[in-house]
């Protein structure tokens, strides 16, 4: 099979660990006789420095003529980078909203899960991380208050900013059909996040998930405010299997679920529309202060590609392989500097992906 894949290698430690991750799919293309096509664009602070805007039309036409978005991370240090003195739609983060509703991509898949092999990276109380917890985040991408009417005016002599939160039934229903669908192939248990108590978009949201729960017998289907759940996540992360969740609240909650995990170098995601179409990142950033330095997890970034491979390209035995790599290179006591625990054999970031590839 052939696989066109357009690569984002981005800002920070984002070139370094697309390489590591081109690098296993490469071993896994070899092993399993398929041609791997990799185009590179520019997004984000490299694009603004090459062309003057974090993404342009022609690499979005470039992205979209591929089967496959594979991206690193975008972005630098918000106070000290020169790309933060433009303004907001010139900024590097402009590029990835850009991409995500140019290719309508408004299902934003967030896993996080505790590695047994990492459980001591947990901040988590023991008799809390103990029964160890593995849930996904079915965060909405593409609505919301993200992409509502914006803008700034004068009102009284004194500026008022105002941002719009709207979401349609449509929008809704789709995204919780994905997660239903997902939820099916998981432990069968949608927790529903919302402020039904306060918002009126939230009201709505809980109307259609219920609507779309109908449909899913085996499903069970739960609602629980956003601010609940933000404890919860921490006070029992074990209920937790699908969360599915507005493109604001997920933001904030999947940062929060990786943090919990204790290993946020180690977590992937996939963004996708309505066809095999997806965009497969890293939930990290792209820590600026470690950047050029070797010494970043790819781990995360090769977990992507995997979902990629099983997502987009139907390949479920290349993607098992990927993630058996990585259950093995922890097993054998490799760490990155992010992971790494006293006995541990610590690794640079071009290393790990040596270590990937040979077990694959
Ligand atoms: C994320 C990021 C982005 C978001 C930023 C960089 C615009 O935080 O992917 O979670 O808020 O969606
Ligand atoms: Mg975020």
């Amino acid at each position: 099979m052939v696989l066109n894949i357009t690569c984002i290698p981005g800002d920070g430690i984002g070139p370094e660990i697309v390489n590591q991750a081109k690098k296993v799919l490469e071993a896994v293309a070899k092993k399993y006789g398929h041609e791997m096509k990799f185009t590179d664009i520019l997004m984000g602070g490299a694009s603004i420095d090459a062309c003057g805007e974090p993404l342009t039309d022609e690499a979005i036409a470039t992205a979209k003529a591929a089967d496959a978005v594979l991206m690193g991370s975008i972005g630098g240090n918000t106070s000290t980078s020169p790309w933060y003195k433009l303004p907001p739609e010139k900024r590097p983060e402009a590029g990835l909203l850009k991409i995500r509703k140019a290719l309508n991509l408004f299902a934003n898949l967030r896993p996080a899960y505790l590695y047994e092999e990492l459980a001591a990276a947990c901040p988590l109380k023991e008799e809390i991380s103990k029964a160890g917890f593995d849930m996904l985040i079915m965060r909405e991408l593409t609505g919301g208050l993200y992409f509502g009417e914006r803008k700034t005016v004068e009102e009284n002599g004194e500026l008022k900013a105002i941002d719009t939160l709207t979401y349609s039934e449509s929008e809704i229903r789709r995204i919780a059909i994905k997660g239903f669908e997902i939820a099916r192939k998981r432990r069968k248990k949608v927790t529903s996040v919302d402020k039904a108590n306060v918002l009126d978009s939230s009201r709505l949201w809980r109307k259609v998930v219920n609507e779309v729960a109908a449909d899913y017998p085996d499903v069970t289907v739960e609602h629980m405010l956003v601010d609940n759940c933000a404890m919860q996540l921490v006070k029992d992360p074990a209920q937790f299997d699908v969360i599915l969740t507005e493109n604001m609240f997920g933001d904030i909650l999947s940062d929060e679920a990786s943090m919990v995990t204790g290993s946020i170098g180690m977590l992937s995601s996939a963004s996708l529309n309505d066809t095999k179409f997806g965009l497969y990142e890293p939930s990290h950033g792209s820590a600026p202060d470690i950047a050029g330095q070797d010494i970043a997890n790819p781990i995360a970034t090769v977990l992507s590609a995997a979902m990629m491979l099983r997502y987009s390209f139907d390949l479920d035995k290349e993607a098992d392989v990927i993630e058996g790599a990585v259950r093995q290179v922890l097993k054998d006591g490799y760490r990155t500097v992010d992971i790494y625990s006293e006995g541990m054999k610590k690794v640079s970031c071009s290393e790990m992906g040596d270590l990937l590839c040979e077990r694959v």
